[in-house]
């Protein structure tokens, strides 16, 4: 074959991986199609891995050390990822996602390091690449040392600690990345010396970066890293004019910023609130606390009569549903009520559960139809009609205080309209608090009765009575 047949070969490759990106990425948008994008999307990654290796140098026998190394590394990677994958818990995800973003990060860090040695042998400096080369040095190593920060803090493994200063102390490291980045890109001269110096700098900058965040703020950090990881994926493309990690990383980067915006937005906070505030992280203003009057219990099996004898039902389902692991049991008893002409929906608010989609994925693994699954604004409009809510393990996504106390730290942040149903449920196993850590006035409305327990028992209990109506 032809070198250039070989070069058009791999061109064409890398345009079809980057179609299947962009379509993987498109198909991730509906719970029925993502499986199939995500798939989708990795075969485009694997022709792109396989192209290269085959068409962008001419395979020679003198290289075998490469080959191999290549080789050991696909197998070394795909042991450990589909290994991790498979064995990895539903409220796991998000450490695992750090992980496998810190990974990418430390790709494209390396990728730089392996560049500026070429330039250190060759010394045909240009200010382009140097400046493609340094960025994605400081933006993978950043996004790598914070990524593993972030994984350890989500495992339990590292706790939130705040240096004296240390917003000031972040503030003099990032002008230093900055100087000496800009003074190696234009001085012309490149010295080993410095970009190890950088690559320090930025590593440190990455684990002081991500230490001071409140644990629960993990998942925008997770994401915001994960846009950084696209963008130093992106300049990797640039300095080897590959098209397919170009547009994959371009993808990333910008799928991760507008993740991070809508969380943000979903919550009704700042980037700025999340990096430098202490919400969720035990320091935030404990709005809301204090006497609030006295709470109503229910018994499995009045709740399970005022559920049967329902027209319509609303499940309104959080972290706490995740952490029981819960899915196939509120599923059942969906069916159940099903059979007996009560129709069930689920109200999914944007931000329920610990990372986006986390309570969509968990229903549809579960085989909940996604018809059932109402995004919180129609299910909001729906909920005059609602004979029960069933709040289950969710708590900050149904405080009317998002909505009437302006001092609390979640004032503004959309809920779901729980109050507007005829009666209210809520199962959890005590008073404890959620995510922002601040009292819930809904637990003590009027309106709502609370059935304590584990939300995987009190809902077979509730199966149970059900079945025997
Ligand atoms: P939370 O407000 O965290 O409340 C979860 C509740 O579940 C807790 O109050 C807990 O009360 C209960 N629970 C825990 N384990 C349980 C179990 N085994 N059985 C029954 N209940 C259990 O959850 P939410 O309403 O889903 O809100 C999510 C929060 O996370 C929001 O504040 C949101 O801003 C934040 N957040 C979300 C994201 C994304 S993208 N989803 C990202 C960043 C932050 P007990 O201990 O009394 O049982």
């Amino acid at each position: 074959m032809t070198e250039l047949l070989g070069l058009s070969i791999l061109e064409l490759c890398y345009i079809a991986a980057s179609i299947t990106f962009i379509m993987g990425l498109k198909m991730l948008s509906s719970p029925d199609k993502a499986r199939k994008g995500n798939l989708l999307a990795a075969y485009g990654m694997g022709i792109a891995i396989i192209a290269t290796i085959l068409f962008k140098e001419e395979l020679t026998a003198d290289k075998w050390l490469n080959y191999t190394l290549i080789l050991a590394g696909l197998v070394v990677g795909t042991v450990i990822g589909t290994r991790m994958a498979l064995k990895v818990q539903m409220t796991a995800m998000p450490q695992m996602v750090s992980f496998f973003n810190g990974m990418g990060g430390a790709c494209a860090a390396v990728i730089s390091l392996v560049e500026f040695d070429h330039i250190l042998h060759t010394g045909e400096v240009e200010l382009g690449m140097m400046i493609v080369i340094i960025l994605g040095l400081i933006i993978g190593s950043v996004s790598f040392s914070g990524s593993i920060i972030a994984y350890g803090k989500l495992e339990g493994k590292i706790g939130d600690k705040a240096l004296p200063a240390g917003q000031i102390l972040n503030i003099v490291l990032l002008l230093a990345i900055l100087g000496l980045g800009t003074f190696m890109a234009i001085s012309g001269e490149p010295q080993a010396m410095y970009i190890y110096i950088l690559l320090g700098l930025s590593l440190l900058y990455g684990v002081l970066f991500v230490m001071p965040i409140g644990g629960a703020d993990m998942p925008v950090v997770i994401s915001l890293l994960n846009s950084f990881t696209g963008m130093a994926a992106a300049f990797g493309g640039f300095l080897y004019g590959n098209q397919a990690m170009l547009t994959g990383g371009i993808l990333v980067g910008s799928a991760g910023t507008i993740l991070t915006v809508l969380m943000c937005t979903a919550m009704n906070r700042s980037l700025t609130n999340v990096i430098i505030g202490s919400f969720g992280g035990g320091g935030a203003a404990a709005s809301g606390d204090g006497e609030q009057g006295t709470i109503k219990e229910i018994s499995a099996t009045d709740a399970a009569i005022l559920l049967a004898y329902a027209n319509k039902v609303s499940v309104v389902p959080g972290y706490g549903l995740a952490v029981a692991q819960a899915q196939h049991t509120v599923h059942n008893l969906e069916k159940i009520l099903d059979d007996k002409g009560v129709e069930m929906t689920y109200a999914i608010h944007p931000v329920a559960g610990r990372m986006p989609g986390h309570m969509n994925v968990l229903l549809a693994e579960a085989d909940v139809p996604y018809p059932k699954l109402l995004e919180m604004e129609e299910a909001n409009d729906d909920m005059s009609n609602t004979d029960v809510v069933l709040v289950i393990g969710a708590n900050d996504v149904v405080n009317p205080a998002a909505e009437n106390d302006p001092s609390s730290p979640i004032y503004g942040m959309p809920i779901v309209d729980v109050l507007s149903a005829k009666n209210v449920i809520v199962m959890k196993r005590s008073m404890g608090k959620g995510y922002a850590g601040i009292e819930n006035a809904l637990f003590f409305h009027d309106k709502n009765r609370m059935l304590f327990g584990d939300a995987k028992d009190s809902l077979e209990k509730l199966i149970a009575e059900v079945k025997n109506l």
